[in-house]
């Protein structure tokens, strides 16, 4: 037994809280315990490996009341990451841990993971029966596991004798945790009682003018990602919902081929044909049997269709008849009670198909009309891709974009635009990564695929239509493409355990192929039209000039595995061999922290690759608490592309604590503009009604578009950024950390228009009054213009007001409002 001063960590596993922890007292510990290392039967582990320990094997006691070290992170969240039977295992003479579970109840399918410490774990790899003679041979050991009580409840596991200083360092990292735990909770709704009498905060800032720093020029951009209907329903403008016939029970497990039209009347019969059908991408049709007239098939688009007064619609579909003589058709646009807004007869004849259209202009407003067709005379008509499109497109072009809610988007000045996903990028499953040669060309040779989201992807909005937004907005295009390996959260169902699901990965025989895609991309981007049949393509869809690709993206928070890296190092070595002049953003994992963060950094750290994709969703309390992030980071290596951050609060709203709280943060962002390169708010569009995820940055529906707290942040971001950093020194009257952390400065420099940036924020209940000292700058405009976005923590509803005030000279007054941000322009 050694002597030792209680640590605050050993009280803390001693049931008290770790804030409470203090060396109080002295006290006998072992030189060395058991460690029983367990997951809970009664959720398959899924809560993952935790650990117990006892000084003499009968009295036992839980480390960090259940803290999970590891997880198991094989295949889809809910179905499957499960830990059944973890055993645990240290090489000898004090050398690496190891780890092995099993993937589910049969104890087929293994799993394996190493750590030097417990605390930190390297990247998971997954066996089969067959592969199991792999396993690192230190780590696999086939022993009875033991039965220990904890809590009345017996559990299975594995124990061992350490050193007290492991479990020591088990306990401290479990009490930090939980410290942290309480700083990421930190809410506004605790504001009452964490600042009751606080007094207005007196706030001196000294910026000088004489030390600016280069930062990026790309800070802000946006992710599309077609998830909550953003692309068809959404910003693709067709109004005519499953115009191509191809719904399927794969997109949604009630859906079919008729989804989304319906027929009504007697005499006629429809059924859905796939004998010579326009493309073989497109296999399916539709077929109206009309015996008698007066029957008709109808069309209500997504929730409706929405129609102006006088306004050009343009109305195509692609027909043939299937025996018999031509046949008259009515074709309608209607309200719900039969009034018909516009109309127009088409003649069908001829067995091969014909794209035949018209331009309807309604006769009045409707909100949720129906287009409709009505055979007028008996025979057998068969059509396919239905559509109708406003000709009010964003911008104005053919097969286009829903025109505000582009504007939207083009409003908040993105520098960038990333697309296609997230997740749709690498798919749930091979077979449904996400592939930009199905996405070009005539809308009707494109392949339309299951959205992972849970509905389906027309591609009518495909590489084409992202390549030529972005050129309309003057953003860089940032196309994803899967690093040849679906999302880690794909499902791998039973029977297909490794294979075509998360841990497959293409095949290597594919890989020379896809690696191919990809390069083939760059020249559809970028290539003479008259020397690479890509960019030909791309020529005879109406853009010969190149689109001026210069970043791609591979991966998309992927699990950092074996797999995973063979396939991405032989992406990333193609492209920098023949396309050096293009920029690879590669991955490092869905957090902030964490196996995948680590391995993700090493290995682009090992590869060179110059720049990161990030993505955490954390809370108000982890944006307030991290500020100090990016100044940690190594200005050597890979520079930092944050492509995916929200502030999560339960309930997921969108409200004046999210937004100011991401507000705050990215004034640490512009301050780190040397390493973080760029940053987009995620998800960027959600139809109201349809969401898969909140909080999004702008919502709609088929009338409006509503913009958050949220996106008034990013716009003013957008719309205010700068190419130079200038430091800025705060000195406060308040001695808390807490308060000084709530209130955030950051000011830029815009070389183009030569104007100065001054963004603060304040996150607490009550006024910061702040005196402004502009050192080194000579001197300023008369007029300056303020913009301030404020609320109560709660409102979703605020809106920024921009006035004009005369700063009077270098150094001015400005008060912050409670729960506020203000942009000051001079
Ligand atoms: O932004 C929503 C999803 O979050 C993205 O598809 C994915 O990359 C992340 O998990």
């Amino acid at each position: 037994m050694k002597k030792l001063k209680c640590a605050a960590a050993l009280a803390a596993c001693w049931c008290l809280s770790p804030l409470q922890a203090h060396v109080t007292e002295t006290t006998n510990v072992p030189d060395s315990v058991s460690l029983f290392s367990y997951a809970t039967p009664g959720d398959e582990g899924r809560s993952g490996l935790k650990f117990a320990w006892s000084p003499d094997g009968n009295r036992w006691f839980t480390v960090g009341d259940g803290y999970a070290f590891v997880r198991s992170d094989y295949g889809a969240w809910g179905a499957e990451k499960r830990m059944v039977r973890p055993q645990l295992y240290q090489e000898p003479g004090g050398g690496a841990w190891h780890c092995v579970w099993q993937l589910n109840g049969s104890g087929k399918e293994l799993a394996h993971a190493a750590s030097p410490d417990l605390l930190s774990w390297k990247r998971q790899t997954y066996f089969t029966p067959q592969q199991r003679k792999d396993l690192p041979a230190a780590s696999w050991r086939s022993g009875r596991p033991e039965r220990v009580t904890l809590d009345g409840v017996q559990l299975e596991g594995s124990v061992m004798r350490v050193a007290w200083a492991d479990v020591e360092r088990l306990n401290r990292h479990a009490a930090y945790r939980a410290y942290i735990g309480q700083l990421h909770d930190e809410r506004t709704e605790q504001d009452p009682q964490r600042f009751a009498g606080l007094k207005p905060v007196h706030v001196n800032l000294t910026v000088d003018g004489g030390k600016a720093k280069h930062i990026s020029d790309k800070l802000i951009g946006v992710f599309f990602e077609d998830i909550n209907y953003g692309a068809d329903g959404g910003l693709y403008a067709e109004l005519i919902q499953n115009r191509d016939f191809e719904y399927s029970a794969a997109d949604r497990g009630e859906w079919n081929a008729t989804t989304a039209w319906s027929l009504e009347g007697k005499g006629t019969e429809l059924r859905i044909a796939t004998d010579s059908p326009i493309h073989p991408n497109n296999p399916h049709y539709a077929v109206l049997d009309v015996k008698q007239p007066g029957a008709s098939l109808s069309n209500g688009g997504y929730d409706g269709i929405v129609l102006r007064k006088g306004e050009k619609y343009d109305f195509s579909w692609r027909t043939r008849m299937l025996g018999g003589r031509p046949g008259k058709v009515n074709v309608s646009l209607c309200t719900p009670d039969g009034q018909v807004l516009a109309a127009k007869s088409f003649r069908l004849n001829g067995k091969d198909w014909k794209k035949l259209d018209a331009v309807f202009t309604p006769t009045a407003d409707a909100d949720a009309a129906r287009l409709v067709i009505t055979p007028a005379e008996a025979g057998t008509y068969a059509f396919d891709m239905v559509s109708l499109f406003p000709r009010n497109t964003f911008r104005g072009h053919k097969n286009g974009l829903r025109a505000d809610l582009a504007q939207a988007i083009a409003d908040l000045h993105p520098r960038f635009v990333r697309f296609p996903g997230g997740c749709v990028a690498h798919g749930n499953g091979i077979d449904n990564i996400y592939r930009w040669k199905n996405t070009i060309g005539p809308l009707e040779a494109r392949k339309p695929m299951r959205n992972l989201w849970g509905y389906h992807q027309t591609m009518g909005l495909g590489y084409y239509e992202y390549f030529r937004f972005c050129e309309d907005m003057g953003a860089e295009p940032l196309p994803v493409l899967a690093a040849g390996v679906p999302c880690q959260n794909s499902a791998c169902p039973e029977g297909h355990l490794l294979g075509g699901g998360q841990q497959g990965g293409i095949p290597m025989e594919e890989m020379d192929a896809y690696v191919q895609d990809i390069l083939d991309l760059i020249d559809y981007a970028n290539a003479d039209p008259k020397q690479n049949k890509w960019a030909k393509m791309r020529a005879e869809a109406g853009h010969p000039a190149p689109f001026n690709l210069k970043y791609i993206g591979i991966g998309n928070e992927d699990l950092i595995t074996d797999v995973f890296e063979e396939r991405f190092t032989m992406i990333y070595e193609a492209i920098r061999k023949h396309h050096p002049e293009i920029t690879v953003v590669g991955t490092v994992g869905p957090f902030w922290e964490g196996t995948d963060y680590e391995e993700g950094w090493d290995l682009a750290t090992r590869l060179q690759v110059p720049i990161v994709d990030e993505h955490y969703y954390n809370t108000p309390g982890w944006f307030i608490n991290n500020q100090d992030f990016y100044d940690r980071y190594d200005r050597s290596k890979s520079k930092v592309y944050l492509g995916e951050y929200a502030a999560h609060l339960p309930g997921r709203p969108n409200n004046i604590e999210t937004a100011l709280a991401e507000a705050l943060y990215l004034t640490s962002v512009e301050r780190n503009g040397d390493v973080v390169t760029m940053t987009s708010y995620a998800p960027l569009l959600a139809k109201e009604g349809h969401t898969q995820w909140n909080p999004d940055l702008i919502y709609f529906n088929n009338r409006e578009v509503h913009p958050t707290v949220g996106y008034y942040v990013q716009q003013l971001y957008g719309q205010n950024a700068g190419d130079a950093y200038l430091p800025v020194s705060i000195r406060t009257d308040s001695r808390r950390s807490d308060v000084n952390r709530r209130i955030a400065v950051s000011v830029v420099k815009d070389s183009r228009s030569g104007d100065l940036i001054v963004k603060l924020v304040n996150l607490l209940p009550v006024e910061v009054r702040t005196d402004v000292n502009l050192q080194g700058i000579e001197q300023v405009k008369p007029t300056a213009t303020k913009t301030v976005l404020t609320g109560t923590p709660t409102d979703r509803k605020a809106r920024p007001v921009t006035t004009t005030f005369e700063p009077g000279g270098t150094s001015f007054p400005c008060t912050l409002p409670a729960y506020s941000f203000t942009v000051i322009r001079l």
